[in-house]
């Protein structure tokens, strides 16, 4: 038996999985590193502790899953998009890369838009000037760290130094690339006028590729640190939402996936470039080669339930440790007990700041419609649907540009619960179902292993290994009912902007 493996550098840790040949799972492993919060509102992390975390998952999972190194057709990579890594001549780390969730360059994106023009940005790039996307950072070092910032010699992102670890190539897929602000996403090339109005000097960046093209080979070093076989092809992989996306089988238009991590991410398809003309959603190139994608990141999807979880689950946190269970069966359990709408409550779901639909670090939180008739159900059912009705958001705006959707793919950790998927179905309207691939990222990273080796296109692997295993359509009562609440959940942010920016401003010391 031969297998592909699928790394996926994550921000707690890396998953990698073995796949076979008919697109079964064989076995899987992650590692653990940590994340540096050297400031509130900062994010890092040592990309040496990437590589470390990757060698010995490898590792652990080839002796766990009794595999040879030789059985190893190919590798791919997914990671966490949108991470700076700096090195200097010698490939030495700068400093620790600054990681997709850092809001520290709220200034640096107005300098970036100020100084190319919003319209001219979004023509160029398909996007605008957001915190965790990488220009940002590199003008952020070059403000606050010059010492470091005239040490850097190559610029690439997460995943693409661990692939530089094993293979000793540079190189960066265009899917992640779209993530930086510096790649013209139409052309699938670096954009030369971007990077001239920023003054970053263009030899920093990584040649491109699409994500089923090999980059390299194991070398001798990393096969000893991995267990792999040197010599194995390395192919260029990509950022986790594409790498999510191709592991759910969103490979043609019709299909969207509902992502349910701590961010929350709905993801379409395109044939052919497309674009937000406010540039609320992102536009990236694909996984897919020759191909592109939108996107909507809701910041705290999963994230806010964990919250609820943590501050006020703690019976249920309790219950689950006595017997077994995860805390969360027993929250959406609770939730089931209220009624559609909470009996009048709604949960405004901006506990990070909010980046789609609206692209706002100073976006706040909060229960609205609380009355003595609620107890705990009630407000685990808003936080639920409060969560819900803000994903819904990003596909209202793709369907303001006449995206066709049929059905909408689920996963990750919301997708386990079927109330919860009920809910995504009757609050969107849409049939929600599940795949046999429940790996996300990880998985289409091996599928663009096997598609690089294999010579075979990403889509026709995607439609022999990936099923449907469960269906469900929406309820018309319900998608009636929540359709009341969802009407006056889009009032919140804009009703309650002013207040949320004056309750962040005064967190912060400032009047
Ligand atoms: C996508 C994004 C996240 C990160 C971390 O734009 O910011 O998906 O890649 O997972």
């Amino acid at each position: 038996m031969t297998y592909f493996l699928g790394i996926d550098l994550g921000t707690s840790a890396v998953k990698c999985i073995l796949v076979d040949r008919e697109g079964q799972v064989k076995a899987g492993h992650s590692v653990e590193y940590p994340l540096l919060q050297p400031h509130p509102g900062w994010a890092e992390q040592n990309p040496e502790d990437w590589w470390q975390g990757t060698a010995a998952c490898i590792k652990a999972l080839l002796n766990k899953a009794n595999v040879l190194a030789s059985e190893i057709e190919g590798v791919g990579l997914s990671g966490q998009m949108h991470g700076s890594v700096f090195l200097d001549q010698d490939l030495q780390v700068i400093r620790p890369a600054l990681l997709w969730c850092d809001q520290r360059t709220a200034e640096q994106c107005e300098w970036i838009e100020n100084t190319i023009g919003i319209e001219r940005l979004g023509e160029l790039t398909g996007n605008r000037a957001l915190t965790g996307f990488t220009a940002p950072k590199i003008i952020w070092l070059r403000q606050h760290e010059p010492e470091a910032y005239a040490r850097i010699a190559h610029i690439m992102l997460p995943k693409d130094y661990v692939r530089l670890m094993i293979t000793g190539e540079f190189g960066m897929d265009v899917a992640d690339a779209s993530g930086t602000l510096l790649l013209d996403v139409a052309a699938r090339r670096w954009s030369a006028e971007v990077l001239d109005k920023l003054s970053i000097n263009p030899e920093w960046l990584p040649p491109l590729f699409e994500s089923n093209d090999v980059v390299g080979q194991v070398l001798q070093v990393a096969a000893e640190a991995t267990g792999l076989a040197a010599g194995t092809p390395v192919v260029a992989g990509g950022g986790d939402q594409a790498c999510g996306a191709v592991g759910v089988g969103v490979v043609k238009p019709g299909i969207a996936s509902v992502a349910m991590g701590t961010s929350g991410v709905v993801f379409v398809h395109d044939d052919t470039y497309q674009e937000d003309p406010e540039r609320r959603l992102h536009s990236f190139c694909h996984g897919v080669p020759g191909k592109w994608h939108r996107m909507g990141v809701m910041l705290a999807a999963g994230g806010s339930f964990q919250w609820w979880k943590n501050q006020f689950g703690f019976e249920e946190i309790q219950q689950a440790a006595l017997e077994g269970k995860d805390a969360y069966e027993y929250l959406t359990a609770l939730a089931e007990q209220a009624p559609i709408g909470s009996e009048g409550l709604l949960f405004a779901p901006y506990l990070t700041g909010e980046r789609v639909p609206y692209s706002d670090a100073k976006a706040r939180g909060g229960f609205i419609g609380l009355n003595m008739r609620h107890t705990k159900a009630h407000l685990t059912r808003a936080v639920m649907e409060g969560i819900t009705f803000g994903l819904r958001d990003s596909l209202e705006l793709m369907k303001e540009s006449s995206v066709e959707v049929s059905e909408l793919r689920v996963n990750g950790g919301g997708a386990r619960s079927p109330f919860w998927r009920q809910m995504i179905a009757d609050v969107f309207g849409y049939p929600v179902v599940t795949v046999n691939s429940t790996d996300g990222p990880a998985y289409g990273a091996a599928v663009m292993a096997a598609s690089g080796v294999l010579k075979q296109d990403i889509t026709s692997l995607c439609e022999e290994w990936i099923k449907v295993v469960d269906r469900c359509e929406p309820i018309e009562a319900n998608r009636q009912a929540y359709e009341s609440y969802y009407q006056v959940y889009r009032t919140l942010y804009p009703t309650l902007k002013d207040t949320f920016h004056k309750l962040s401003d005064l967190a912060q010391g400032k009047a």
